[in-house]
């Protein structure tokens, strides 16, 4: 027998409640609580059915393990990040922005896949066939073979997919459209969403096709609901970018089949998304090279070198806590580097309001870029501008000393491939680097203000 069960479940991490609260006391999100509800079996289902398990057979860790084949689909941006291809029988979430370009950029994988020849279906339960038609003809790609169906209930879309010839790729934009007959919670609950999500995985798993999933995210950040989605996937990437830019960035954040510090960079444009194959290039257009506050900072974004301009401005306070804002990177980080300029240098920035951006929207997740930080500040407090030809890099530690980051030679080929002349960067570790820029080591922050002093 089945019994009736409400609960209050909070939409944002999944966390189930007897009655309702205002706090979701899990993941700490006001007002997310909804009732929900639930059936449970009150006597497990293998129980009534009165099966056994089935034994399997033990395997060993040795033995040739065949390296998953993989489905290119010529996006070499996407691809990438997805670890050189999709693979078969994997599931994805991509999660972002409304209107950021998600369903673009899946149309666009879609047709790309189709035409090498695989079976691929988009299922749109946010738009009907016309509109994801007129967005495919907008993108000139309506001559792709690419099985197209409107329909948001998860039995429905995994019997059309079961019905005809084997699939190797499914979109489903979006997951938070999808409900199943199994459950009787509103659709677009968190509990619905999971439930479909749970079908549609073990489609992916028995049929070995891939699932892409698309989830939309809340203003913090998070991939609304399907929070509980993202372990049952092999992989989530953010597609980020902000309205005012052309470009994106998707990145991976999580993936069983690859590296997740990668990125892939397109720009929007009037026949969708077109990929950015060099990004440092894009993020040093129209750059004001003379302006004090600004560094160029020489990071890595997974395995590529991207070189981006950070900002700075210094400013006398009128507040009793100065202002403290951060675009693109991280508000802790900001905070240590002022403490150890002041600590360590005798630079003084408690009574200034400090902001902080990355520019062209880039979020820089690295400490490598401390120093390219600590420079604009320095900068735009003394109002000398830095010198222009130069590139930054290295991590700053509550000692005031530079430590020495990864992949240097990386950072250093790209800064000459985009006519930068110097670096200025941790001494030591450069044995063997064909540096084709000057080498300006500083061992020290202290060693960096009396630099940018000199100059
Ligand atoms: P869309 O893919 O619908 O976003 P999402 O699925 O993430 O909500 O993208 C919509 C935006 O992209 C919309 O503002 C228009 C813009 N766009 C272009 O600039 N060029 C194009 O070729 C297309 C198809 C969309
Ligand atoms: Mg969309």
């Amino acid at each position: 027998m089945a019994k009736r069960d409400t609960s209050f479940i909070c939409q944002s991490c999944g966390a189930a409640y007897h009655r309702w609260q205002g706090k979701c006391e899990a993941c700490g999100a006001w007002n997310t609580l909804a009732e929900e509800v639930a059936v449970t079996a009150s006597v497990p289902a293998a129980q009534r059915s009165g099966r056994k398990g089935r034994a399997v057979a033990l395997e060993t860790l040795q033995g040739t393990a065949t390296p998953a084949p993989r489905m290119v689909c010529g996006i070499g941006e996407l691809d990438r990040v997805a670890g050189g291809g999709f693979v078969p029988g994997s599931v994805l979430l991509i999660g972002g922005d409304p209107g950021i370009g998600k369903s673009t950029l899946l149309v666009q994988a879609s047709a790309a896949l189709a035409a090498r020849g695989q079976q691929v279906v988009y299922v749109s339960g946010e738009e009907a066939v016309d509109q994801v038609r007129l967005r495919a003809q907008r993108l000139g790609l309506e001559q792709a073979p690419v099985g197209l169906a409107a329909e948001t209930n998860a039995e429905n879309v995994i019997a059309t997919l079961s019905g005809g010839p084997p699939v190797h790729m499914v979109v489903i934009d979006s997951i938070q459209t999808m409900w199943s007959d199994s459950v009787e919670s509103a659709p677009g609950t968190v509990t619905q969403v999971r439930t479909s999500a749970q079908l549609l995985v073990r489609y992916a798993k028995q049929t070995g096709a891939c699932v892409i999933l698309v989830g939309h995210v809340t203003k913090d950040g998070q991939i609304a609901g399907p929070r509980v989605v993202e372990h049952m996937v092999d992989a989530v990437f953010s597609f980020e970018g902000d309205g005012g830019h052309q470009f994106r960035i998707l990145r991976a954040q999580k993936n069983r089949f690859g590296p997740t510090d990668e990125i892939g960079v397109f720009e929007m444009t009037g026949r969708g998304l077109s990929e950015v194959a060099n990004p440092s290039e894009l993020f040093l257009s129209n750059r004001d090279a003379g302006a004090p506050g600004t560094a160029v900072f020489a990071g890595m974004e997974g395995t590529r070198p991207v070189l981006v301009e950070i900002q700075a401005l210094v400013a006398p306070s009128s507040l009793g806590t100065p202002r403290r804002a951060v675009v693109g990177w991280d508000p802790n980080r900001l905070s240590m580097v002022l403490a150890v300029l002041d600590a360590r240098c005798g630079v003084r920035l408690g009574g200034h309001d400090v902001y902080l951006n990355v520019a062209g929207g880039l979020r820089i997740g690295e400490p490598a870029a401390d120093l390219a930080v600590a420079a604009a500040l320095v900068s735009s407090l003394t109002g000398a501008p830095l010198p222009a030809d130069a590139v930054y890099f290295g991590e700053a530690s509550l000692t005031g000393a530079v430590r020495q980051v990864a992949q240097a030679a990386a950072r250093l080929k790209e800064a000459a491939k985009l006519g930068f002349a110097r670096a200025v960067l941790p001494s030591g570790g450069l044995d063997g680097v064909d540096a084709q820029v000057a080498i300006q080591p500083v061992a020290s922050l202290a060693e960096l203000v009396a630099a940018i002093a000199a100059c």
